[in-house]
């Protein structure tokens, strides 16, 4: 386990150095399961429009959690194929990519960054899609509640779809 105070809140410009570094330690070409990596503005335009909540440990990222629009999220084309599976309610919006820092796993990091998240956008659907072969992260989100409501196939992966109401 990291040692500091762990701070979960939401997150401002000055997280934006910190986000990139634990997106880029966890793509694929290094041995991570996010399922790509989205461009610094990019994320700065996600973090206007919904809340991008992190988790903090001394000084560093710990976890992050992103939430788009389905008007903003569904350019990224696995994330228009999630909606054209499973459009949602007119005010759904989109759930992740969350990630929490290898050495942070376990401890309940991302349910209590989903708990914030909950309590800042309450009562609004959230859709989201996991890759079928990343079990922790399926059992992670059953834990939290949330279920599955379809499934699609991607660039040679099936994505389970999962929603819940916040
Ligand atoms: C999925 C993820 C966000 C879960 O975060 P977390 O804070 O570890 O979540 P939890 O503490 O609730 O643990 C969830 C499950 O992860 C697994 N887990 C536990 N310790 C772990 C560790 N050290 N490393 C990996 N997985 C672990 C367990 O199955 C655990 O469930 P359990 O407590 O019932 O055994 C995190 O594993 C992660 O960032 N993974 C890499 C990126 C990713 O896959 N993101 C999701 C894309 S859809």
């Amino acid at each position: 386990m990291a040692s500091g105070d762990l701070q979960i809140g939401q997150a401002s410009d000055a997280d934006l150095d910190g986000i990139l570094e634990l997106q880029a330690a966890n793509q694929a070409d290094r041995g991570g399961s996010l399922s790509g990596s989205l461009p610094r503005a990019r994320i700065a335009e996600l973090m206007r429009q919904m809340p991008l909540i992190v988790a903090r440990r001394g000084g560093r990222i710990a976890g992050f959690l992103m939430t788009g629009t389905k008007a903003v999220a569904a350019d990224v084309p696995v994330v228009g194929a999630m909606l054209a599976a499973y459009p949602g309610g007119p005010d759904a919006y989109v759930y992740g990519p969350i990630c929490v820092a290898a050495e942070e796993r376990g401890q309940g990091l991302a349910p209590a960054m989903f708990a914030e998240l909950r309590r800042r956008v309450p009562e609004r659907e959230g859709i989201l899609f996991i890759r079928r072969d990343n079990t922790a992260s399926l059992r992670a989100h059953e834990k939290m509640g949330m279920h599955e409501v379809t499934h699609f196939h991607f660039d040679g992966s099936e994505f389970a779809v999962l929603a819940y109401i916040g």
